[in-house]
């Protein structure tokens, strides 16, 4: 697959990305389901997906290193336009959230992070992402995930955030750990990919734990 050829503007916006100091970012609260908020950090901002981020979400995302671990990604422009029309319609029905991921300086997405409920009423829920290899360990994944952790438990209201990922995964589930998912177990030839069972590791954050980790106040009943 042919890779997506780098311009000032993507050069511009690493630059940015790996040279900003990490400082709380700021979420905005709304009905998510008549619209994803904007969440914007010092990085990175999180926005609703757009049609015309499939050009670059297949460039990022169909390539064999970010995809050799996840469900197949669309295999064309197209497919990504409908990926996108169905997301922003699972999400007005109540079902999906689909965030994409816009590096400060960019207007189009590298990745995503998506989140479905598991249950009617989202007690649980499942979260995945993807970045374009240009974007790894630049500090966009663990901003981007501290403002969806908290969009899923502060304005979703989750209670337990599950995620699997393959084992052989290293980065996957090295990009969980460091945000406070635990490691629950192991479900064994649980993931069909080219034609062979993979063990995935189960991974969950409950969302009691994700406040003290965050330092989140929940106010006191007498
Ligand atoms: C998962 C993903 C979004 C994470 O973004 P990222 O920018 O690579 O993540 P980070 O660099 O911030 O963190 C990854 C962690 O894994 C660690 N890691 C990397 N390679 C590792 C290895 N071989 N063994 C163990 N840990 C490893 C890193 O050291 C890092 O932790 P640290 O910051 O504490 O050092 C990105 O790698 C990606 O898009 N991968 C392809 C899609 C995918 O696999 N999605 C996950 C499905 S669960």
């Amino acid at each position: 697959m042919e890779k997506m050829p780098y311009t000032p503007e993507m050069d511009r916006a690493l630059a940015v990305a790996t040279q900003q100091p990490l400082v709380a970012p700021s979420v905005v609260t709304t009905d998510w389901k008549t619209g994803l908020p904007v969440l914007t950090g010092t990085r990175v901002t999180l926005r609703e997906l757009r049609v015309s981020d499939a050009p670059s979400l297949f460039a990022m995302l169909t390539t064999e290193e970010v995809s050799r671990f996840i469900s197949p990604p669309p295999t064309t422009v197209e497919g990504f336009e409908r990926f996108i029309m169905w997301a922003n319609r699972e999400r007005a029905a109540g079902n999906y959230a689909c965030f994409a991921v816009v590096p400060h300086g960019m207007d189009t997405a590298v990745g995503l992070f998506q989140v479905r409920q598991l249950e009617p009423g989202w007690g649980t829920a499942e979260w995945g992402f993807a970045l374009g290899s240009a974007f790894w360990g630049t500090g966009i994944f663990s901003e981007g995930s501290e403002m969806v952790l908290e969009f899923v438990f502060e304005t979703i209201g989750v209670h337990r955030l599950e995620a699997r990922a393959a084992v052989e995964n290293y980065r996957g589930n090295g990009a969980l750990r460091k945000m406070g998912a635990v490691q629950e177990g192991v479900l064994r030839r649980s993931f069909l990919r080219n034609g062979q069972y993979m063990d995935q590791a189960l991974w969950a954050i409950i969302a009691e734990d994700w406040r003290v980790r965050s330092n989140v106040v929940t106010p006191t009943v007498h």
